[in-house]
């Protein structure tokens, strides 16, 4: 007998999640396979960040079965499943130190720390943090600090820090929040130069709004009061019908040079 292998990043199975006994997640299967790039919608408070933490390791689920790169949550030392995944949220910039500098904060990947103080970094560690920071068109700003950046020059720090210590798996939870139109522009720009490189692992960005979904993402999950109400091929699952039922209202959508825009009708 052959025995049947599991080539999946990310696989979830019948994911729950309460808290102070309110059923947050009620139940998400989900698997995400090699080359993939899948946007999360959803409204607020549906469960985005829940699952996001949950697929990064630094929550564990009420009940199912959480497998990254073959590993299972559980049976495997939880900092070593953190490493295989680079992470980075809206709400992480505010987590960080504003003096440090923008290679410093992409070098703290290695560590899974937010603190580069612990450790010590080489030559090696601050060249790849260049490399990371050049993929994100922040090369020139590896020495300045990090509290003098704009909020779209530090999400895009941080997207190179979720890229840097080669995860295998990368989640970004909300990066467009709180950014001008610049800003969101040159993020979602740099999301799509990354969607259409071969050697970028599987990207999940979590977004509310369909015009932020980048060039070259191939799949769609729709989160609605704790279920996984429809996921798939963007091409199929991205409909006005499926969005209007997620957000509670009629809405419609459209398709412009590979972007999406969505209005009420
Ligand atoms: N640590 C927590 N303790 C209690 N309630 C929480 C916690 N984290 C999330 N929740 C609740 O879970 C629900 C879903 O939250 P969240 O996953 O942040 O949704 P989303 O990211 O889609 O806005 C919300 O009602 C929120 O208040
Ligand atoms: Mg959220």
């Amino acid at each position: 007998m052959v025995a049947s292998v599991d080539n999946s990043i990310l696989r979830l199975e019948g994911i729950h999640r309460s808290f102070d006994d309110i059923d947050v997640l009620r139940g998400i299967d989900w698997t995400i396979e090699p080359g993939e790039r899948w946007v999360v919608l959803g409204p607020n408070g549906s469960g985005k960040t829940t699952l996001i933490r949950i697929a990064s390791m630094w929550l564990h689920p009420s009940a199912g079965r959480v497998t990254v790169l073959g590993r299972r949550l559980g049976q495997t030392d939880v900092r070593t499943l953190r490493r295989l995944i680079g992470f980075a949220g809206a709400a992480m910039a505010d987590m960080l130190r504003p003096d440090l500098s923008a290679a410093d904060i992409v070098m703290t990947a290695a560590n899974a720390a937010l603190e580069p103080w612990w450790h010590t970094y080489d030559d090696t560690d601050r060249d790849r943090a260049i490399a990371a920071l050049t993929r994100v068109g922040l090369s020139d700003m590896a020495d300045r600090r990090f509290g003098t950046l704009s909020s779209g020059e530090r999400q895009r720090v941080l997207l190179a820090r979720a890229l840097s210590d080669e995860p295998g798996l990368i989640l970004l939870d909300e990066p467009t929040a709180a950014l001008d139109l610049a800003g969101r522009e040159q993020l979602v720009s740099a999301l799509a130069d990354l969607a259409g490189d071969p050697s970028v692992p599987p990207i999940v960005l979590v977004t509310h709004h369909v015009e932020e979904i980048p060039a070259g993402f191939t799949h769609v999950l729709f989160v609605h009061d704790g279920l996984a109400m429809a996921q798939g091929p963007l091409d199929e699952v991205l409909t006005g019908e499926t969005l209007s039922a997620c957000f509670d209202m009629s809405l419609s959508l459209q398709r412009r040079r590979g972007r999406w825009v969505a209005w009420a009708n």
